[in-house]
């Protein structure tokens, strides 16, 4: 009887994928009846724009689009790519021999490493990394150099320091910026040293610029190849999987130096056919029609990431300082002041005693949820704060203070309502 040998050479060097790993904890988790917030592969939530859905459907019924692609893309979509370029970062490009399609930038860059890349060759990636960027490397059998990415020191002087350090010299250097794990951002000054630096060092640079159109605050993410030179060394890689939610149709593009887009055409020619020609249909529609899904998806990102800053952040302390208030007015009322609760006073003990605790489980699930029960909930705002200051008010002979409390307590519910609530809808 044959036996099948398991000692994988590449299976023993790569561990577990680290979001296989985080997957299988999770539902692990779930099916133990745990609530569990879920902080894993960050997969697009939202969904990918109508009418490039119906574009696909509608290719999809075309039997012309039932047959093998081609692996570097339709001419028309390798040219709206392109289009892009010129459009977002004034970088002119050549669609037959400076741009590829990619079946998402993952794909696209572990197989450029794999053609690229020997036993031997030298390869420097930022630590941490997407892991992608590092296993990428070991899966090509190279020599993988870390050099430290943190923020407090120079990563063009840690790369000095690592090339230094490195013989053979290294080949490869692979960034990614905006940064994933680290969130770190560049401008186009941290670039042009990038490309100064390989063409001395006479080193191939890839960019995984998957987080192009993710950006806040009135930052905008350069692109390597807006800088004069790029083109000698340098490979970029595109997606629509984060700006436009197509994560699950993988599709993304290579774009840059040619004989670097050349060398991906070639074994992606022998691997595949390209990606499924409706998708590909879509995604020129994704490109070249109305991009307010991009700026759509993006506010809805910058929402998430203020969701636990201030103003939000306050809140929250309201909410949980409103929930002792009420009970603690409630007490003072009865005990202490020992006035006759009239019936409109009673009601509005009660609507904020009630308030107070939907207002509780409001705030605390918009910190578990970061978004969720807070939208759900911005109307709660007002309910504990008004029912608190009409307690105040309506409560026969109380002292002057707590009037001017309730007066307070309503204009500050009204206030953060209509703040919770025109941010929700601004996201919508
Ligand atoms: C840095 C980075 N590169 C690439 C990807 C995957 O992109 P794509 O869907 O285009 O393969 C991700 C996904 O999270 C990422 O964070």
């Amino acid at each position: 009887m044959s036996q099948v040998r398991h000692d994988f050479h590449k299976l023993n060097r790569l561990p577990p994928y680290v979001f296989s790993e985080v997957d299988r904890l999770k539902m692990a988790a779930r099916r133990a009846g745990e609530d569990i917030v879920d902080l894993g592969m960050g997969n697009p939530d939202l969904p990918t724009p109508p009418h490039v859905i119906e574009k696909i459907c509608e290719a999809a019924r075309d039997p012309r689009n039932h047959g093998y692609s081609s692996s570097r893309g339709l001419p028309n979509l390798r040219a709206a790519i392109c289009e892009w370029y010129a459009r977002r970062h004034g970088v002119e490009l050549d669609p037959e021999r400076e741009a590829i399609t990619v079946m998402g930038a993952k794909e696209g860059l572990s197989h450029f490493v794999l053609m690229t890349i020997g036993p031997g060759d030298g390869v420097l990636c930022p630590d941490p990394a997407y892991p992608i960027h590092q296993y990428s490397v070991i899966i090509a059998g190279g020599d993988l150099r870390h050099v430290p990415l943190t923020p407090d020191t120079d990563f063009v002087a840690n790369l000095e320091v690592a090339m230094s350090r490195t013989w053979p010299r290294p080949k490869l250097l692979i960034l990614s910026f905006p940064h994933n794990p680290t969130t770190t951002v560049v401008d186009r000054a941290f670039f042009e040293r990038i490309v100064a630096f390989a063409r001395e060092h006479d080193l191939m640079v890839i960019h995984d610029f998957a987080y192009a159109e993710v950006c806040f605050d009135g930052y905008k993410p350069p692109s390597i190849l807006e800088v004069p030179g790029a083109k000698e060394i340098a490979i970029e890689f595109t997606s629509l999987s984060k700006s436009h939610s197509m994560a699950g149709w993988r599709v993304g593009f290579a774009c840059g130096n040619r004989d670097m887009v050349y060398a991906l055409g070639r074994i992606k020619s022998y691997l595949d056919y390209g990606m499924p020609q409706a998708i590909q249909i879509g995604a020129i529609v994704a490109l070249r029609g109305p991009q307010d899904v991009v700026a759509h998806n993006t506010e809805e990102y910058r929402l998430r990431r203020d969701a636990l800053e201030t103003p939000e952040f306050l809140v929250v302390v309201c909410a949980f300082g409103l929930l002792f208030v009420s009970p603690w007015l409630l007490w003072e009322f009865t005990n202490n002041v020992k006035i006759n609760l009239t019936p409109v006073g009673a009601l509005a003990v009660l609507y904020s005693a009630i308030g107070s605790l939907l207002l509780a489980y409001a705030g605390w699930s918009y910190v578990v949820t970061r978004l969720g029960a807070a939208r759900a909930g911005a109307t709660m705002h007002l309910m504990p704060a008004i029912g608190v200051g009409l307690a105040a008010l309506f409560l026969g002979e109380t002292p002057r203070w707590y009037h001017f409390a309730g007066i307070a307590l309503i204009l500050t519910g009204v206030g953060l309502s209509t703040f919770k609530a025109s941010r929700a809808s601004s996201s919508r």
